[in-house]
């Protein structure tokens, strides 16, 4: 089955697939639209930008998902211990639901936002198409090792994140890509660490591909974050600061991947807040 055509009307393409339930058909999908958005021209691509587009913005309590994985409290998840196959299979199956979720959140960061240059869609759908990639190593690696995405329960946080942030642009590219995505960047090394010593290289390698394409992905959030900001005159810093003084900044734990996130585009200044803000939640 064949993506959606972009020709256009962008939106209305990327509404369909960020709707679609079938994991691995949504995947190649999101790798598809990209494909075709790299083979349109310039002015294909700035037509496709519709002003009159079939499909409207509206709120999304859920994008398309398949009926399993059951969604349910975090807290009510088994540990993943790395021991064990059990373990591993745990890790992976929570990875597939990430990235799941990241091809919708990068679906949405363009279905949502419509006031914005040709680069931003190019970007998002090219985040899109590399977390489809990542959809399906992570779900085949977990067919190798006996089980399959939906074979256990998850949580709905990311998308949470992006119910809670899609009112406004600046806040979804703070929050999602700076905070969400960036975590992978902290957690990701010491995995794949973990992973080599089990003898589990298969998985490991899936892992640091994953990492080096994050890095990339939070670069895209931070630059887009960073246009916005200029666009509307705001110190780009006391937006996040303000933005981390809610509810988000449960979402940061330390320790921090300083030289990942620095060449992820990241000030100094920025790392500075994040463990201030890190600090100040874990007072409240
Ligand atoms: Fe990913
Ligand atoms: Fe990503």
């Amino acid at each position: 089955m064949q993506a959606p055509s972009l020709q256009g009307d962008c939106f209305a393409a990327v509404e369909q697939v960020l709707l679609h339930q079938a994991p691995a058909e949504k995947a190649h999908h999101s790798i598809g639209l990209y494909e075709q958005w790299l083979g349109m021209s310039a002015q294909e691509q700035q037509a496709a930008l519709a002003t009159q587009s079939a499909s409207t913005v509206i709120k999304l309590e859920e994008a398309g998902r398949p009926d399993r994985p059951a969604l349910v409290e975090a807290k009510l998840l088994s540990r993943r211990r790395m021991g064990s196959k059990e373990g591993r299979v745990a890790l992976l199956h929570s990875l597939a639901h990430i990235e799941f979720n990241a091809i919708n959140l990068a679906l949405d960061a363009i279905y949502r936002f419509r006031d914005v240059p040709v680069a931003y869609v190019t970007d998002w759908l090219k985040v899109a198409s590399d977390e489809g990639q990542h959809f399906l190593l992570v779900a085949d690696r977990l067919k190798e090792l006996g089980s399959y995405y939906g074979e256990h329960n998850a949580h709905d946080g990311l998308w949470e994140m992006a119910r809670r942030t899609d009112h406004d642009i600046l806040v979804r590219m703070a929050l999602v890509p700076r905070i969400l995505e960036a975590r992978g960047l902290d957690v990701a090394p010491p995995m794949i660490e973990k992973l080599k010593a089990q003898g589990d290289h298969a998985s490991a390698d899936i892992l640091q591909r994953i990492y080096t394409d994050e890095i990339t992905h939070v670069e895209i959030g931070n630059r887009w974050f960073r246009h916005v900001c200029n666009e509307r005159d705001l110190d780009g810093a006391a937006v996040f600061r303000d933005l981390l003084a809610g509810p988000s900044s449960a979402y940061l734990r330390s320790p921090f991947n300083d030289e990942a996130r620095l060449q992820a585009g990241f000030t100094t200044e920025e790392m500075q807040i994040i463990r201030q803000m890190e600090a100040e939640y874990n007072k409240r």
